[in-house]
């Protein structure tokens, strides 16, 4: 199976943990966008979607689901989206697409965060695909700064601005052992919006595709 086809099987599967007549909250990047093909074809079944992004919310809107305002919204049983890099204790990287701030603010509303990913994004240690940070564009150089303390080797995005108008430093070279840990630490330089590491509040359940089919992985 080619890695799309593997994406589109993990997300032919996720499909069984939305719960009808629900708010779905999704996730964004080329593993949700497959999700968000799924989702069309049960759209009449669901109350409507949160969006992880605006990107995620013009497509979820081109296949006619309604997408609310997550202030609207009192219970939002689960939230399926992508990864960077994914252990087995089910921490991840986030934010390749930029988008890592968003995502997190649905998946800690959310009950259920059910990660979707191919084998490839299985990783021993996080840390290898470069940690995407969001930063207020005045903090920028403050906050590279701090990131070369921790002994990360930080690079900003180039042309890129997030949904929020802010910047994205992408820093390299970390080897991540505590990533509860580093995500706080990292939270707490002044300047930083929100980090990708989702530790604290990682992933409930993966759904990891390989050449095998699909694995379910939950959380121990
Ligand atoms: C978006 O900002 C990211 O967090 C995505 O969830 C992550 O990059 C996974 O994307 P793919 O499914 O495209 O690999």
């Amino acid at each position: 199976m080619t890695q799309d086809e593997l994406k589109q099987a993990v997300a032919r599967e996720a499909i069984k943990y939305v719960v009808e007549d629900a708010i779905v909250g999704v996730g964004t990047g080329s593993t949700a966008n497959y999700f968000i093909d799924e989702l069309a074809k049960l759209k009449s079944r669901i109350d409507g979607a949160v969006a992880s992004s605006q990107a995620t919310a013009e497509r979820l809107k081109s296949h006619g689901i309604r997408v609310v305002d997550l202030n609207s919204v009192n219970e939002l049983p689960v939230y399926v989206d992508g990864a960077d890099e994914i252990t087995e204790h089910l921490a991840m990287i986030k934010g390749g697409g930029g988008a890592l701030t968003r995502e997190k603010i649905v998946a800690a509303v959310a009950q259920k965060f059910v990660c979707i990913a191919d084998a490839s994004k299985l990783v021993g240690v996080l840390g290898k695909f470069p940690l995407p940070i969001e930063v207020i564009p005045m903090a920028r150089s403050h906050v590279g700064r701090e990131l070369v303390k921790l002994g990360g080797q930080p690079a900003l995005r180039q042309g890129f601005t997030t949904d929020n108008g802010n910047l994205i430093l992408d820093v390299y070279g970390l080897s991540i052992l505590k990533p509860l840990e580093l995500e706080a630490e990292l939270n707490n330089i002044v300047g930083v919006v929100s980090n990708g590491l989702f530790a604290r509040r990682g992933a409930d359940v993966l759904l990891l595709g390989d050449a095998a089919g699909v694995r379910t992985i939950k959380k121990k």
